[in-house]
């Protein structure tokens, strides 16, 4: 969800004005995803390198993904949506991680959307944390048990990666689970990202072929 910093810049206001009005276009998103039956869809909403950012723009990104955490559990209900967080979640507060809980508890039997959101995640740590697991279990380094170790643990690989913002890298996101993900970036901000601004990276996505090293 890149751009909310330069959204914000451009209308001379705070970065932080940004993340809020990010906040609202992930809402449209997810409702959007909900009602087009899409079964999985993560967001990437703060990244282990983001704790580097200044302490008040991450005290503002951790209080506004709290506020998101207690408030929407009515939008998640109706919905249908089961929520799940990935990351080092050991590094958030204590009130954040039961909200985390309680949210994950709350939503766990519903059967639409799975919507994961990556917080204080990396993919490179992920990876190394799967590694260090199977070593400890002696457990053989095949790919499958790697995937299992990882945080997405039965959650399928992504058919579709969207990057807001104009930037063409990864950014440490899902490094093993993008392998034969189709990749979409667009200049929008994502602030300004919208339900037709998805319908329409869909769109493009099914003219792709995909053949995964296969003629
Ligand atoms: C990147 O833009 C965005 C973030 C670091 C924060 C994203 C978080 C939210 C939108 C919070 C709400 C999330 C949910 C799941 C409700 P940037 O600050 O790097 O922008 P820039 O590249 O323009 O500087």
């Amino acid at each position: 969800m890149d751009g909310n910093g330069r959204w914000a810049l451009a209308q001379d206001k705070k970065r932080t004005e940004g993340h809020k009005k990010g906040g609202e276009a992930a809402k449209q998103v997810i409702t959007q995803c909900a009602k087009l039956g899409v079964k999985y869809l993560t967001l990437f909403a703060f990244s282990a390198e983001n704790w580097n950012r200044p302490t008040q723009e991450v005290g503002f990104l951790m209080d506004l993904l709290l506020l998101y955490i207690k408030r929407e559990v009515t939008t998640l209900t109706k919905n249908n949506i089961k929520f799940s967080v990935i990351g080092d979640l050991s590094k958030l507060d204590d009130k954040t991680k039961k909200a985390v809980n309680d949210l994950q508890n709350k939503t766990s039997n519903n059967t639409g959307l799975h919507l994961q959101v990556a917080i204080s995640y990396g993919a490179r740590q992920e990876i190394v944390n799967a590694a260090q697991k199977i070593a400890a279990s002696e457990q053989g380094f095949t790919t499958d048990n790697f995937a299992k170790h990882l945080y997405t643990n039965n959650v399928p690989d992504p058919d579709l990666l969207i990057r807001t913002g104009g930037e063409l890298r990864i950014s440490n996101f899902l490094l093993w689970q993008l392998a034969y993900t189709e990749l979409y970036f667009t200049k929008t901000l994502w602030p300004d990202f919208t339900a037709d601004d998805l319908n329409k990276a869909i769109d493009e996505f099914k003219s792709r072929e995909r053949r995964y090293g296969n003629v």
